[in-house]
Order: structure tokens, then C-alpha cells, then sequence
């Protein structure tokens, strides 16, 4: 069996920085889960339609196809063929993933494909449910978390560097609300899987929680 680590946490925890800097250290690739359900919030918007109307989200799913490549050992989505690596990150999008992705028939339709990657790859996965729902019998399983207001902080920065025009104050509600709605929905909802490590990077270096990360995975293997 090939080695599937899953990386879960909430939003701006360092999950996707941390996650592929180790996959890089230890050889294997690092699969980025939320991409996936950004692309299908992205297709919704584009479509004019209410991305927190689960009929209107379901019955576009048929007109979807949405794929990750990986380009060197850089992820890509793509959306009906089309690269939408960037356009899936803009705070639009983020608002939009986490609607559409407390729609049931969403998340049916990115199992199988989560579940196929990591099947053909020594990977690290990283979302909210993978270990407890998309591979329960990954390996290592490891919940990263930080304070809401370290995780905003570091959002913020990110989408300043981008030239975005957010204040603090509407990162970290954004995040707050982000945080609520993907821990209290009715299917999936982000919480650690009971054999899951617990890392928290609130007082972390980004190079002490890379650190970290490798060590809890290379001890737990
Ligand atoms: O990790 P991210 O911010 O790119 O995720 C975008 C949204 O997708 C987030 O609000 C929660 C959702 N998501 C999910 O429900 N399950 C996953 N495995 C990954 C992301």
C-alpha cells in the first residue's frame, strides 16, 4: 500500500504551505483538496447561481468535470479543461467553496477522485475530512490548527502580497464565519479524526512547523 498522509484543519492554519513543503522533503506529492471544491464554487458563480441553494449546485454537477494535474510538483485544477488555478483563490471563491461544499452531492462527486489519487500515490492530502471520511486508513493523520487571529494575520498578509484590499478586521470575520459554517454543517464537518496528531502552529515558525510536520510523520511511519 502506497503511504497516505492526511493533513486536516481549518482555514489559514498553514495547511497548504506546511503540507508541501514536507511532501517535498519526503518524496511524495501533495494534493491540495481544496482546490477542488473552489473550482465547483467558481463554475456555480459563473453560472449566476446561488451557491447555498444545494438543488441549484447539485443539478450543475452533470456540466462538471474537474481534474488536478500536477505540472512538475505543482498542482493545477482544472475546471471543463480550463486552468483556474489562480481565479479559485480570490475571497469570492473561498466564500463559494465553502457553500457549495456543504452540499452532499458535492462532496460525493469529489470522493472517488480524492480516493483515486491517493490509491496511485504516496501523497499528502490536505482538507477538512480526509482523515476522517476520504482515507480513513491513511497512515499518518494529523489535525493543524493556530489561533484564528495568527491564522487571519497570515491570510491577510497572503492577500495583501496579491495587491487584495481586505482589512484584518474582514479576514478575520470572514475566517470566523468560514470556521463555523465548515465545523457545523450537517455533512463532514471539519473536526479531527480520533487517532489524529495534533499539531498547532500558533507560536510556530513556518520552518519549525515544516520541521514538525516531517518529524510527526517520519515517527509515525
Ligand atoms: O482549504 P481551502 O480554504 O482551499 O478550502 C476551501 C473550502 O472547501 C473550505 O471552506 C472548506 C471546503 N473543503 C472541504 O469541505 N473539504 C475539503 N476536504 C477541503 C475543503
Amino acid at each position: 500500500m502506497v503511504v497516505n498522509v492526511a493533513i486536516d484543519g481549518p482555514a489559514g492554519a498553514g495547511k497548504s504551505t506546511i503540507a508541501r513543503a514536507a511532501a517535498k522533503a519526503l518524496g511524495y506529492i501533495y494534493v491540495d483538496t481544496g482546490a477542488l471544491y473552489r473550482a465547483v464554487g467558481v463554475y456555480v458563480l459563473r453560472q449566476g447561481k446561488n451557491t447555498k441553494d444545494p438543488d441549484a449546485v447539485a443539478a450543475l454537477l452533470p456540466e462538471i468535470s474537474v481534474e488536478l494535474k500536477f505540472l512538475g510538483d505543482v498542482q493545477h485544477v482544472f475546471l471543463n479543461g480550463e486552468d483556474v488555478s489562480t481565479e479559485i483563490r480570490t475571497p469570492e471563491a473561498s466564500m463559494a467553496a465553502s457553500a457549495v461544499s456543504a452540499v452532499p452531492a458535492v462532496r460525493q462527486f469529489l470522493f472517488d477522485l480524492q480516493r483515486d489519487i491517493a490509491k496511485k500515490n504516496a501523497c499528502i492530502m490536505d482538507g477538512r475530512d480526509i482523515g476522517t471520511v476520504v482515507l480513513p486508513e491513511a497512515q499518518v493523520k494529523i489535525f493543524l490548527t493556530a489561533s484564528p487571529e495568527a491564522r487571519a494575520m497570515r491570510r491577510y498578509k497572503e492577500l495583501r502580497e496579491k495587491g487584495a484590499e481586505d482589512t484584518y478586521e474582514q479576514v478575520l470575520e470572514d475566517l470566523n464565519r468560514r470556521d463555523y459554517e465548515d465545523s457545523h454543517r450537517a455533512i463532514a464537518p471539519l473536526k479531527p479524526a480520533a487517532d489524529s496528531i495534533l499539531v498547532d502552529t500558533t507560536s510556530l515558525t513556518l520552518e519549525g512547523a515544516v520541521q514538525k510536520v516531517i518529524d510527526t510523520i517520519k515517527e509515525a511511519l
